[in-house]
């Protein structure tokens, strides 16, 4: 018998319709230990959740918890052993207040029926204890998605949970509210909590990770320990190659080719002012700024999606409708940050998801012509963005969470474009894939598509853009327009404080 192990999960199989997604996969968890699962999209990491869980079931394997063989048939099942997940779409019920959504369905417990006061006694207790906070009687839609996980979590920890699973949760926080999870993730470390944790972003893994397994095609690749890795090796690992160092600085240059999107004292009331740039021909155009800086609004009413109070917007020297159908004929795409509720049709296979914006270019009268010519647009999306299964009869429901993402990219980097609005480029996808997404970038630019690209990820930022205007509580507070930037100098537009500031601030 080990003490040390909470779980340990051996040989675990699954296949949908006949394809093996896991292939005799191990994991072992101990108690106390923050575990990342990390691997390229679709390499089985939600499976495996799903299956710890009791979302989905085995095909074999065998699963062991506090050294005892169990059944996990469904999330019930999870739950009463200890296993708890916080997904990205969180489950609670908008309405209702955190200490109601935390006891929802269990109002009643062995003892009797909780009555509202102990409820949020407990509540108040267990955020005590494990050094967490929120209003328990506030209205979870008043809560920000940090304030929401937090729910999620004390949720958890309600059901006494001793494992808390994390897929991708700081794929929506800003880094200020990441730093507060990863605060929350080494008190539940310290009170013996253990924690799997899925994450793209290697920065995060290397923070909080005692250990590291890492998947591919279904796999088990490694199982590393902290300390005894770097870097490089962990991204060999994940994609099986090694990466051209991308890091350093960004080369900014003028463009002065024609205007193709002019944006003139924009503005709209709390959320941003005052806003004034231009984008040119073959031009990428970085907006940086922290989350909450209006970066998304600004993109949001160039297409049409959001309404603003004054300004104007020209494209092409003329006013831009505010209406995203007449925007999308006239060659402009916005590809949204928030690709898992916005952009796709679950049920619809690869092939029309990815032709829907596409059918006035897709030409010919002839229905036959229009499915061949339609297909081969999708296998070519399939091949350029590495969508796997490269299968484009699959519904989308089915692909792995990065996999969607890039079918939404897909669908409107496939088109006839003058100008490409870009939220976050590359969240939820992998390391592998995002130089491919740059590389589509900068190939659209070159052909002359004028590109705006939102992004929190500083690397990314510098990568793509050729020049970069950051904004700070709605206004344009700088702009880089030649010669290198660095990280550190867009953060410091950004925050308005170095990081050495920001890093004592947060102390
Ligand atoms: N319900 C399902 N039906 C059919 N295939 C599925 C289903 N769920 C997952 N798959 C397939 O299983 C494979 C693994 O998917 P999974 O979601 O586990 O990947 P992942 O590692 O979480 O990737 P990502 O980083 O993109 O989220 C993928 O090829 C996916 O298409
Ligand atoms: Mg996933």
């Amino acid at each position: 018998m080990n003490n040390d192990i909470l779980l340990s999960a051996r040989d675990i199989e699954k296949s949908f319709s006949g394809v093996k997604v896991l292939k005799k996969v191990n994991l072992e968890i101990r108690r106390g230990e923050v575990h990342a699962l990390i691997g390229e999209n679709g390499a089985g990491k939600s499976t495996l959740v799903k299956i710890l869980t009791g979302a989905y079931q085995k095909d074999a394997g065998i699963i062991r918890y506090n050294d005892t063989e169990v059944e996990l048939n469904s999330r019930h099942d999870a739950i009463k052993l200890g296993i708890s997940v916080i997904y990205q779409e969180l489950s609670l019920i908008p309405t209702l207040t955190v200490t109601q959504n935390i006891f929802l369905g269990r109002e009643k417990d062995t003892a009797g029926i909780l009555n509202k006061k102990s409820m949020r006694k407990k509540v108040i207790e267990i955020m005590d204890y494990y050094g967490l906070s929120v209003d328990p009687d506030a209205i979870v839609e008043t809560l920000s998605i940090a304030q929401r996980q937090i729910v999620e979590i004390l949720k958890a920890l309600t059901f006494e949970s001793s494992l808390i699973i994390m897929d991708e949760p700081t794929a929506s926080l800003s880094s200020k509210e990441a730093e507060s999870l990863f605060n929350i993730i080494n008190n539940l470390k310290q009170k013996n909590v253990s924690i799997l944790y899925i994450s793209h972003r290697l920065e995060e893994i290397y923070r909080l990770a005692d250990r590291i397994t890492i998947l591919r095609d279904g796999k088990n690749i490694a199982v590393l320990e902290k300390g005894q890795t770097n870097p490089t090796d962990v991204i060999r690992f994940m994609i099986g190659k090694e990466l051209a160092d991308t890091s350093g600085l960004g080369r900014m240059r003028r463009n002065d080719k024609n205007v193709v999107l002019k944006v003139n004292k924009l503005s709209c009331k709390g959320v941003f002012a005052d806003i004034s740039f231009e984008v040119h021909e073959g031009e990428v155009l970085g907006i940086g700024g922290l989350v909450g800086s209006g970066r998304t609004e600004v993109l949001h009413s160039i297409y049409g999606a959001k309404k603003y109070d004054s300004g104007e917007i020209l494209f092409n020297g003329k006013p831009l409708p505010s209406s995203i159908i007449k925007n999308i004929r006239a060659g402009i795409a916005m590809i949204p940050e928030d690709r898992r509720n916005q952009g796709l049709i679950p049920l619809l296979d690869i092939t029309r998801n990815i032709a829907a914006p596409n059918y006035d270019r897709l030409s010919g009268r002839n229905i036959w012509v229009k499915a061949k010519e339609e297909l081969a647009f999708c296998k070519e999306a399939i091949l350029q963005l590495d969508i796997r299964p490269n299968n484009p009869e699959i519904q989308v429901m089915n692909l792995s969470g990065g996999n969607q993402q890039k079918v939404v990219v897909g669908k409107w980097l496939m088109r006839n474009l003058k100008l490409l609005l870009v939220d976050e480029p590359t969240a939820g996808i992998d390391i592998g894939v995002k130089e491919e997404i740059y590389n589509i970038i900068e190939d659209l630019a070159s052909k002359g598509v004028a590109v705006i690209v939102v992004s929190s990820d500083l690397k990314e930022l510098l990568r793509v853009s050729h020049r970069i205007i950051v904004l700070r509580n709605g206004r344009i507070i700088k702009e880089f327009n030649d010669g290198f930037v660095s990280q550190e100098d867009v953060l410091k537009a950004a925050s308005g404080i170095t990081r050495e500031e920001a890093e004592q601030f947060e102390q």
